[in-house]
């Protein structure tokens, strides 16, 4: 079966469909889903979705981009969501330094920091977004040895890559690596060890070739598992696999 780590089924691109398509998954051969939230908001229904569905398992956080009106009260709620039951993850969190318009570097820091002395007292994982922000990314994670996390989306060099690794973190690949364009991430997949790796949709975003303008569901996440088996010369069940047993072993699921 395959793992979609990374699907924000609370979006309202999902509003029309979302337990229909969430119920018919493992007829898709997708037996795991993690829904990170992005709000308060979002990590509460990311959390109800849990709970609704057994083959979906939540994270809880507040996204870079969503940050602008941070208050410090905000993470007593990310707290105790974070402490119901299938939350495996403190995400979807980090810097985004893409959109001039995001809220300002220092608060993005701010809340990262924040997530990340958060999932240290509760020993969870974080998943992390990096956009145009790899060094800064870096040396917040360099501030919390204790902490292990995924860079989703990895969009870093291999010689960031390798420190990740060595810090004992993950990297995930979507629908990207799949376009025409990719380079970097091909190259760092080709490098990386396959127990490090894992893969995922970021749904409704993403949509891999040769669907892409498409909505993304996770059922579109086996193209990235053969795209991954074409880099790494295995076949796509062996990639299917080793994601599987990487996704449960890094979040701890039975
Ligand atoms: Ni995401």
């Amino acid at each position: 079966m395959l793992f979609d780590t990374h699907a924000h089924y609370d979006d309202q691109a999902f509003d029309a469909d979302r337990r229909e398509l969430l119920s018919a998954m493992p007829d898709h051969n997708v037996g795991l889903i993690v829904n990170p939230g992005c709000t308060v908001e979002s990590s509460r229904t990311a959390m109800e979705l849990a709970a609704a569905f057994p083959h979906v398992y939540a994270a809880v956080g507040i996204h870079p981009e969503n940050c602008g009106d941070f208050v410090p009260a905000q993470m007593e709620e990310i707290r105790a969501l974070a402490q119901s039951p299938k939350v495996v993850a403190v995400g979807e969190i980090g810097l985004d330094y893409y959109w001039p318009e995001n809220p300002p570097r220092e608060l993005q820091q701010e809340v990262l920091r924040r997530h990340m002395a958060l999932a240290q007292e509760l020993a969870l994982p974080v998943i992390i977004h990096d956009r145009e922000a790899h060094a800064d990314c870096l040396a917040i994670v360099r501030e919390f040895p204790a902490v292990r996390g995924v860079f989703h989306c990895f969009s870093g060099s291999a010689e960031m890559a390798r420190e990740l690794l060595k810090r004992g973190w993950m990297l995930s690949f979507n629908g990207a690596i799949t376009f025409k364009n990719a380079r970097k991430a091909p190259e760092v997949i080709a490098e990386i060890p396959l127990d490090r790796l894992m893969i995922e949709t970021d749904a409704p975003y993403l949509t891999p070739t040769p669907f892409r303008g498409r909505r993304n569901d996770s059922t579109y996440v086996h193209l990235v598992a053969e795209r991954i088996a074409q880099i790494k010369g295995l076949s796509p069940e062996a990639v299917e696999q080793i994601t599987w047993e990487n996704g449960k072993r890094f979040f701890g699921i039975a």
